[in-house]
């Protein structure tokens, strides 16, 4: 508290970020949902090649070299693209432009109760009101749920987070089509990882009401270089431009931008990279279930585990913590029997499951 924020900032919940280790910790991080991988070559060729004679220039505002790269990999036109700096900051816009503010109709966006913990401090930071909708036995999303609601919009990760259940492309077009008239977000951080998944970017010419986000920290291996996208119809994009331009016009560095390019275009590594982590996943999603634990079929780049009886989550995330591998635990009601594990490179996972044994 302090006399000097004004009232929205004395009562804010930010956040919380995975931990970072410090300067020269060395620590296998499987916390923070990270590609083991580097990024494609072609960020290298990008980067070697830089006219650092360029960084004296304001970029390009709608970093449109990024849009089209975008809308040539999902079949769209650069009007239906819009690009942020991170995902995080594309969501904050989305509140910001779609869903309406509290005071105004008292209507709430509708977020499943467990999901990517971004979304209640949004709607509270942007007088957005939040009902949190329960997820179903075994943290399924039941799209009867957000079904016949009065709401002022819909916001889901698909896969979830961090329970990394998929719901099927038919489910979400169920939501669409029982709220034509509100937005509804389909956050996709994960859904490279998702198999026989089609992105449901590929609805966007039947739905005025949808919105897809994006990021590039997770498949193209580009968290440092935080860029993320939004499709969707023009109308929709415009709205995102406007609350854009009455924030940071520029949200898109020259580096960035075509070092974005590069990754997305580079279609070969991607599916090369994504393939392992799938295969990774699998793998250590059956080692962990023959040790005894409880995990969900997850369609992402980390699984959703629960230990077996002999250990709690809390002090195995604390052993391994002392060991040097760092994952993820939430203490929160529901959630806090449950550990979020990254995939990491096969190394890192054999290293992963053989301290779990010990600590077993
Ligand atoms: C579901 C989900 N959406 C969005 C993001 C934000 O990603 P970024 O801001 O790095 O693009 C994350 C980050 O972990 C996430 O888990």
């Amino acid at each position: 508290m302090s006399k000097f924020w004004n009232s929205k900032i004395n009562s804010a919940t930010p956040y919380v970020a995975g931990e970072q280790p410090g300067p020269g910790q060395k620590v296998i991080k499987l916390n923070t949902n990270e590609n083991p991988y580097p990024p494609s070559p072609k960020v290298r060729e990008v980067l070697d090649n830089f006219d650092i004679a360029d960084l004296r220039l304001y970029p390009n505002t709608g970093s449109d070299i990024v849009r089209d790269a975008v809308a040539k990999v999902y079949g769209l036109r650069r009007e239906n693209v819009f690009v942020g700096n991170g995902s995080d900051e594309v969501l904050a816009l989305c509140w910001q432009t779609f869903f309406e503010k509290e005071y105004n109709t008292g209507k709430s966006v509708l977020v499943p109760d467990i999901s990517y913990s971004f979304y209640p401090v949004f709607s509270s930071f942007y007088d957005v009101r939040c009902e949190a909708v329960p997820l179903r036995e075994g943290f399924f999303i039941d799209p009867d749920d957000y079904c016949g609601r009065d709401c002022c919009g819909i916001a889901v990760a698909n896969p979830n987070a961090p329970t990394a259940r998929l719901m099927p492309l038919d489910d979400i077009r169920r939501i669409l089509d029982a709220n034509p008239d509100v937005p509804v977000l389909v956050d996709e951080a994960y859904a490279d990882f998702a198999e026989g998944y089609t992105s449901a970017a590929s609805l966007i010419k039947e739905y005025k009401n949808l919105i897809v986000v994006m990021t590039l920290s997770k498949s193209y291996s580009l968290a440092g270089i935080r860029m993320g996208f939004a499709m969707g119809d023009e109308e929709l994009i415009t709205g995102l431009t406007m609350a854009r331009d009455s924030f940071n016009s520029y949200p898109g560095d020259r580096v960035a931008q075509k070092v974005a390019e590069a990754a997305i275009l580079d279609r070969d590594y991607w599916e090369k990279t994504r393939q392992a982590i799938i295969a990774t996943r699998k793998w250590v999603s059956s080692e962990l279930a023959s040790l005894g634990f409880e995990l969900t079929d997850s369609q992402a780049n980390f699984v959703w585990a629960k230990p077996p009886e002999q250990i709690d989550a809390q002090t195995l995330y604390n052993n391994l913590k002392s060991k040097g591998i760092l994952i993820r635990y939430f203490n929160k009601p529901v959630i806090n029997e449950y550990l979020r594990i990254t995939v990491g490179t096969d190394d890192e996972m054999k290293a992963l499951i053989n301290a779990i044994r010990e600590e077993l």
